[in-house]
């Protein structure tokens, strides 16, 4: 019998949602986007890939775009750089920011100036030289939009009111005399790419932990943690991979059988030395799942980014 024949739903679903909520939040984008300027989309620094939203890309087609990788305190420093290359590379304007103490905050102003410079030249050459960019705030749940947005608008912050063609309802924030916001609903999309994808997104909270199994989410932790931090899982639990960077072959993604037993190995010797045991001593793979997540979540493994920016 394989390892993960124990796990409970391994393997077996798709993460496949859409609460409808979102798909309202979505038209109400869709209505707007004809008076925003610049799309400013919020990334969970911790996992810069899954946390950018594919619909934006659609929705924000012929706009300025500025990227903030946000929570940059939690997650690994050089791969936040990475990151942040990778995305200017592909024609955003990157900042790396901490909503909750501010870091890099104001500095979005510049930013959004910098990535609609072509549009403030083109406007003073007609002669208008006070006009606010307009930027649309855009965010998975839980990335952190509203903390960002009461840092950024400070005390300063002014509601200024619908504007025309807006649903009624909608308000607009004025940041400063440069820049106005529209805040928009945290949204996902219809259907994740992959399970990782979902597995990630989960990680940081934005989809309600109920509609996974701890196990398949711990899992995937482990198979990071072996490949990109070994000494974590010595620190934390006592548990020797350095080794045998063979323990789990990352070399197909960790996706084989045998890479799933072993992270199954890894995940029963957390159980075991944190006494996550059930009657009779068994172990208690659901608990030890938990407390693994609830470590990376309250920072307890250190900062951690769970995603690798592509080689091309
Ligand atoms: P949302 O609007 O996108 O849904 O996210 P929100 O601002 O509510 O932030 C979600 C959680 O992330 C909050 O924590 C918030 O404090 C935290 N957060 C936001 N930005 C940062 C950041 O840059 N660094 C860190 N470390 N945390 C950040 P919470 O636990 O839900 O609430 P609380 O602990 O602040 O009370």
């Amino acid at each position: 019998m394989s390892k993960t024949d124990n796990i409970k739903g391994y393997e077996n679903k798709t993460i496949n949602w859409y609460p409808g909520h979102m798909a309202k939040a979505k038209r109400m984008m869709q209505e707007s986007i004809k008076l925003i300027d610049v799309v400013v989309e919020i990334l969970d620094a911790r996992i810069p890939a899954s946390s950018k939203n594919p619909d934006i890309d659609e929705l924000a087609k012929g706009k300025y775009r500025v990227l903030l990788l946000n929570k940059s305190d939690m997650a690994d420093e050089s791969k936040t750089a990475a990151w942040k290359k990778y995305y200017e590379n592909k024609g955003f304007f990157v900042s790396i920011v901490n909503s909750k103490t501010g870091a890099g905050v104001k500095a979005t102003t510049e930013v959004i100036q910098k990535a609609c410079q072509e549009k403030i030249e083109r406007d003073r050459k007609k002669g208008i030289l006070q006009r606010p960019l307009r930027a649309m705030i855009a965010g998975i749940p839980n990335s952190g939009k509203s903390t960002f947005i009461n840092s950024f608008a400070g005390k300063a912050c002014t509601k200024t009111g619908n504007k025309p063609g807006v649903t009624i309802g909608k308000q607009w924030i004025r940041i400063n005399k440069n820049v106005e916001l529209l805040d928009t609903p945290g949204i996902l999309w219809p259907k994740f790419e992959d399970q990782k994808t979902g597995l990630h997104i989960a990680f940081i909270g934005s989809i309600n932990d109920d509609i996974l199994y701890p196990e398949d989410m711990a899992l995937e932790l482990i198979k990071i943690l072996v490949k990109d931090y070994p000494a974590v899982l010595k620190e934390r639990y006592d548990i020797d991979v350095s080794s045998g960077t063979d323990l789990i072959d990352t070399s197909d993604g960790g996706e084989s059988e045998n890479s799933n037993d072993e992270a199954v190995k890894i995940l029963e010797s957390i159980g075991q030395k944190r006494g996550c045991l059930k009657k009779g001593a068994e172990i208690d793979l659901e608990k030890a799942s938990k407390l693994l997540i609830d470590d990376f979540r309250s920072l307890k493994l250190g900062r951690i980014t769970l995603e690798v920016p592509p080689e091309d």
